[in-house]
């Protein structure tokens, strides 16, 4: 899977995204990452890419030529038109089941603001998709972008090395995940609970639903709803 990101933060992407899974994952080359450095793209003498607001107000705005004229780069590189998706808390909540979506798509390009955002003209020129991680405002699209690239990547078969691990876990019918315990069995006096110990699969399956279930239900109600909704028990 490709993923294709328009920055101004190039340095902040790579570094990140090259360590762990991810960077093994780039290694091995089950996913491919680029940035597009939309500084690159400034024909400003002193490489400027933001300005004041057409009638005021705090913070600066992201010009629309650096943006456009770094997309059409890209649109040339991949010889088409690719689907970009704009990070923004204004977007569409991302959750797994958009992670599970873009992971379909054999590119994505994620376009990351900064400031107070981008002209809105080139948005409507170039972008299809709006996708928050929350709602809460960050300092700019590099932070999400990561966080999207990580979760998509980790659906990209042969990302993780345990093929079960992407499917029973958090999220998966509704559910969080129940707790992990590993050794030594004993520490700072607290046990890892016997059912554990036991090898007995169905016990150990059972426990975990229970787990799993009431922690759903305490941390997550709405999850809990869902899962109650789709026939789960209680
Ligand atoms: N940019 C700033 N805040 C953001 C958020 N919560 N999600 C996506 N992009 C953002």
């Amino acid at each position: 899977m490709n993923f294709y990101i328009l920055t101004l933060f190039p340095d902040m992407v790579m570094e990140g995204l090259k360590t762990s899974i991810t960077g093994r994952a780039m290694e091995t080359g089950l996913i491919h990452i680029e940035t597009i450095n939309i500084r690159d793209f400034t024909k400003d003498r002193h490489n400027h890419v933001d300005d004041y607001p057409y009638g005021g107000g705090a913070g600066m705005v992201m010009q629309a030529e650096p943006v456009y004229l770094a997309y059409q780069s890209l649109c040339e590189k991949l010889g088409h038109k690719p689907k970009v998706v704009y990070m923004t808390p204004q977007g569409r909540i991302f959750c797994q089941e958009t992670a599970k979506e873009f992971a379909a798509e054999e590119e994505l390009v994620l376009l990351c603001g900064h400031y107070e955002g981008i002209d809105e003209r080139v948005l409507e020129l170039i972008v299809d998709d709006y996708v928050s991680i929350g709602d809460f405002v960050l300092t700019g699209g590099e932070l999400p972008a990561m966080a999207i690239v990580d979760a998509v990547s980790r659906l990209v078969p042969g990302v993780l090395n345990n093929g079960e691990s992407a499917e029973i876990e958090t999220f998966h019918n509704h559910l969080l995940e129940y707790p992990q315990y590993t050794r030594p069995v004993t520490f700072m006096g607290k046990q890892v609970p016997d059912v554990l110990l036991s090898g007995h699969h169905k016990n150990i399956e059972n426990w975990r639903l229970k787990q799993s279930v009431e922690r759903t239900k305490k941390y997550r109600p709405d999850l809990y709803q869902k899962y109650l909704e789709e026939g789960g028990k209680q």
